[in-house]
């Protein structure tokens, strides 16, 4: 692979990120806040999202002393494909908006530190032009509020691209109620009209880095989908998917490689995902950004697992802030979690490189949270590595 050249404002950003807050206070000293709070911002009174990270607050390790060195190794499979470190890229909506790299910055990023990340339907760019700019293999997250026809011609199109691991959402019967972006008249999300235009534009006045950057490649986001991403009621009519499971089967009988199902959060769901023809499921509540009051995706782990993980991957993801979090999610039986924020922190801070960086900072985590464990390597992890969960201690980090 080229070695990317990255812009020095971009490297002087990047090399300020030593955790994933860092990362957060990077994003939002760069973009405007609209664009801050689309990101970091979830649904109703954001309770989900919060008790997201709380549970991993709850966690206690049980470490192994005195076992001598330990050479941790973070390398693992997911569905059949290596992977250096087991903390994929979520997809994510709009993310053209972070930074001009976008999509495929972060899949570059995500391929140079030896994982996978998943194009999101509305990324803000065309699949086409998302695979040919990034180079390298990416997963693909659907939406189609136009039902079947426009699902089919999505996932041809991506199978065209090269696209070999589909990700099918189904929490997103409709849009979630995103509380800061209608309180900054953007809803839904990042809706720009005649009302907003002047207060959005002073807060973009006060962000000119990031508005240089994205001026100097062009502001235009892609209709052609990956989605018809543009704003307004289009995008609202572009996320919102109201699948069934035998939309699932359906999508599952017509690609011919394998099949994930994104945001299931019960033993039941996690079986009807598998029946309906899914090679691993990952349980989500889309970072709490949907169903506000849903439980925190590391509390229903174990039961997805013991439901379906003898015949499906389980991935998890929402509230992964710390190597030590994907270290107890493997733990809880989970084959690899995703992180959404965290990189799209690292991206609006400092683009591609910016997301480098939260990759190397969760990866020197896993990697100290093994030896302070004990634990050689993420296959040998289990329920043995945990204690019970601890009670009453704060709610959230
Ligand atoms: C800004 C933003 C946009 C998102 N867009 C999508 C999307 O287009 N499709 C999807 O399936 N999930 C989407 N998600 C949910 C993420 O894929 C993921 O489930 C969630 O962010 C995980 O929680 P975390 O942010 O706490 O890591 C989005 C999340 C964020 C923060």
């Amino acid at each position: 692979m080229l070695r990317a050249v990255y812009s020095k404002a971009d490297e002087r950003a990047a090399a300020r990120i030593h955790s994933i807050r860092d990362a957060r206070r990077g994003a939002r000293r760069r973009l405007p806040s609209v664009v801050f709070d689309y990101v970091d911002g979830a649904a109703d009174d954001e309770v989900t999202m919060q008790r997201n990270e709380a549970a991993f607050c709850r966690v206690t390790f049980r470490p192994k002393m005195a076992i001598g060195p330990v050479e941790p190794r973070l390398s693992t499979t997911v569905l059949d494909l290596p992977v250096d470190l087991p903390v994929l890229l979520a997809p994510g909506g709009l993310i053209r908006l972070l930074h001009p790299d976008g999509a495929a910055g972060a899949a570059r990023a995500a391929a140079s530190r030896g994982t996978i990340s998943v194009l999101s339907t509305v990324a803000g760019s065309s699949i086409e032009d998302v695979t040919a700019a990034a180079a390298v293999p990416m997963w693909f997250q659907l939406y189609a509020a136009g039902g079947r026809s426009e699902a089919d011609a999505l996932c041809a199109r991506a199978a065209a691209a090269g696209v070999e691991v589909l990700v099918v959402t189904v929490d997103t019967p409709t849009l979630g109620n995103r509380e800061r972006d209608v309180r900054h008249g953007v809803a839904p999300p990042l809706r720009v009209d005649a009302h907003n235009a002047v207060p959005l534009g002073v807060q973009v006045l006060a962000r000119p880095r990031w508005a240089a950057q994205l001026a100097a490649t062009g502001l235009r986001l892609s209709r052609r989908g990956a989605g018809p991403a543009g704003h307004g009621q289009g995008l609202l009519s572009a996320v919102a998917s109201p699948f069934s499971w035998d939309d699932v089967a359906h999508f599952k009988e017509g690609w011919r490689g394998k099949l994930v199902v994104k945001g299931v959060l019960s033993g039941d769901d996690g079986r009807r995902a598998v029946a309906a023809g899914a090679d691993a499921v990952i349980v989500s509540n889309h970072g709490g950004r949907q169903l506000d009051g849903a439980p925190a995706t590391l509390d229903v782990l174990p039961e997805v697992v013991a439901a379906v993980g003898d015949t499906a991957e389980v991935l998890v993801d929402g509230g992964v802030r710390r190597g030590s979090h994907v270290v107890a999610a493997l733990a809880l039986g989970a084959r690899a979690v995703l992180v959404g924020r965290p990189y799209l922190y690292g991206l609006g801070a400092a683009g591609q490189r910016g997301v480098e960086r939260v990759l190397d900072v969760m990866a020197a985590e896993m990697r100290r949270t093994l030896v302070l464990l004990g634990c050689p390597s993420v296959g040998d992890l289990g329920p043995q590595w945990l204690g019970p969960p601890a009670q009453g201690e704060r709610s959230g980090p």
